[in-house]
């Protein structure tokens, strides 16, 4: 299952986010913005219970939140969404993943994993802004599934049908909350028209 965000306030931010003129400081405070939005998505289907709760006149019955929530930012890039989500659900736990993309092949190489004990009975959100081929995703998937992940939810910002594919692929059970599912993927497996190199305009670094 996978959900593009059509809502105007996450298109407007998407559509300044792509600005090639937006620079580092901008371009971080849309990442944690849109984030903040597809994130509230994305949760509206966890799991909650049933309290009690006593208003100065009566008794309420209200809901709470009835999981562990388990952030996991795919590095780099994934850590510029992280504060958004953190905003949203203070109390989530957060684990990494290391993964880059090798320069020729475009296959993810994994160089770190930590992730909290809470992930195999929790909720696990992945976070990465660009979900281009699907590899770097199935592969932090595969990583918290064999730390016995059970329900595990991805947010990206931008895709495009063919790492969508990959991804489903592999992992049906996996929902995929994004702004926007773009065209196609270059030459060079980027995600056209895309954004650039997600990692380079979050933190000011260049190729
Ligand atoms: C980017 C991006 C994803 C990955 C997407 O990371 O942040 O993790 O590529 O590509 P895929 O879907 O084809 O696997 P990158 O490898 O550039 O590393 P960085 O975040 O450290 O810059
Ligand atoms: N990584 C990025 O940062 N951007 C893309 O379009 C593809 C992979």
């Amino acid at each position: 299952m996978h959900e593009q965000i059509d809502h105007p306030c996450v298109q407007h931010k998407l559509a300044t986010i792509r600005d090639q003129e937006t620079g580092h400081k901008l371009f971080r405070e849309l990442a944690k913005e849109i984030t903040m939005f597809l994130c509230y998505e994305a949760l509206k289907n966890i799991k909650t219970r049933k309290v009690e709760v006593q208003t100065p006149l009566a008794t309420a019955s209200c809901h709470e939140i009835d999981t562990d929530l388990v952030v996991v930012p795919i590095l780099r890039a994934g850590v510029g969404m992280l504060d958004g989500i953190l905003e949203l659900v203070p109390t989530a736990r957060v684990g990494f993943v290391g993964l880059y993309r090798d320069e020729k092949t475009k296959k993810p190489v994994s160089y770190y994993q930590r992730f909290p004990p809470q992930v195999s009975n929790g909720t696990c959100i992945i976070i990465d802004p660009m979900l281009a081929t699907g590899g770097s995703t199935v592969a932090a998937i595969d990583a918290l599934k064999q730390k016995g992940a059970g329900q595990i939810i991805v947010i990206c910002i931008v895709t495009c049908e063919e790492g969508l594919a990959l991804v489903e692929a592999a992992h049906p059970d996996v929902p995929i909350y994004t702004a926007s599912i773009d065209e196609r993927l270059d030459d060079n497996k980027y995600i056209v028209p895309g954004l650039g190199d997600a990692g380079d305009r979050l933190f000011g670094t260049s190729h």
